[in-house]
């Protein structure tokens, strides 16, 4: 398989294709951030091994599995490409475009989109019954579920195959028609929303926030935690495009969302968050 963007989700799922014995070509525009993570997956497995998870051996075989590379030309041969790039859907169709030029003309294009209209990227191909969405969960090696998205133009064999994928990578897959967040995110988002608008308006403190929704509803993150996991930049992208499909104001992404953005505190990924992890 191919993947195309290398950030938290590119290299989960790399990760999760590679143990299930499957060869990927993992996409990436700079070398150095292919380089990272081929790095970062040498580092996962080595934790593995250390924990007696994961043979010595086996983890050699997965990691010579992977093959980072910089070029698109590089998924010529694959039989499913999974894109996992930034949540914009310019940015998506841009990418269908190429990779329909791209890919052979049997292979499936699927999209790792969390809320984007996955038609609209269909459409941008000249075989719009071979496109779907496979959304893995974060992070991609521990979530057991797969939401396998059927976009009114998917074929039932796309489907099936899309499907067998997600199970052959161990994973649980359920299917959901074409509408924005899917079940997962649909349900999820406005309560994240709705605890980020909680922290702004002082009714408790972060910790205060997370530690009730923990021990209250024995939820294994916090809310703000759990958006600082998920990344800022994306979330504002999920409930923007959630709120453009329905206008249901739970959806309004919440005013410190934006301004965190902009202040580029991202969460995890750029160290600090709603919490700082920079020490
Ligand atoms: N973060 C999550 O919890 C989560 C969970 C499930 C699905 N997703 C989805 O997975 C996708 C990727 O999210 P992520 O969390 O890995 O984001 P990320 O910010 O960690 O990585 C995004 C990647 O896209 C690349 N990129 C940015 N603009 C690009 C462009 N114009 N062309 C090609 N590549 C570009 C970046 O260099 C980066 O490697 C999104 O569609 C997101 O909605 C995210």
């Amino acid at each position: 398989m191919g993947i195309v963007g290398s950030g938290i989700m590119g290299s989960g799922i790399a990760e999760v294709a590679a143990k299930a014995g499957i060869e990927v070509v993992l996409r990436s525009r700079a070398q150095s951030t292919a380089d990272a993570m081929v790095a970062g997956l040498e580092k996962s497995l080595a934790k593995q091994v250390e924990r007696n998870k994961l043979e010595a051996a086996e983890r050699d075989t997965v990691l010579a599995r992977v093959r980072a590379v910089t070029d698109l030309g590089e998924l010529a041969e694959c039989d499913l490409v999974l894109e996992s790039i930034v949540e914009d859907l310019a940015a998506k169709k841009h990418l269908f475009t190429e990779l329909d030029r791209i890919c052979a003309d049997h292979a499936i294009i699927a999209t790792n989109t969390s809320t984007l209209p996955v038609i609209e990227l269909a459409m941008e191909t000249g075989r719009p019954e071979k496109v779907c969405g496979v959304h893995f969960f974060n992070p991609a090696p521990m979530m057991a579920l797969v939401e396998i998205v059927r976009a009114i133009t998917s074929s039932d064999e796309t489907i099936a195959e899309a499907t067998a994928f997600a199970a052959a990578c161990g994973k649980n897959p359920v299917l959901v028609k074409d509408q924005a967040g899917f079940i997962v995110n649909a349900l999820l988002f406005p309560y994240l929303n709705n605890a980020a608008r909680l922290f702004d308006a002082g009714v408790a403190t972060r910790d205060d926030i997370d530690a009730a929704m923990k021990g209250g509803c024995n939820f294994p993150m916090g809310p703000l935690e759990l958006l600082d996991l998920v990344g800022l930049d994306t979330s504002l992208a999920i409930l923007e495009a959630l709120y453009a499909e329905f206008k249901d104001p739970n959806y309004a992404p919440a005013p410190i969302l934006r301004r965190m953005v902009s202040a580029e505190r991202l969460g995890r990924k750029s160290r600090v968050g709603f919490y700082d992890y920079r020490k």
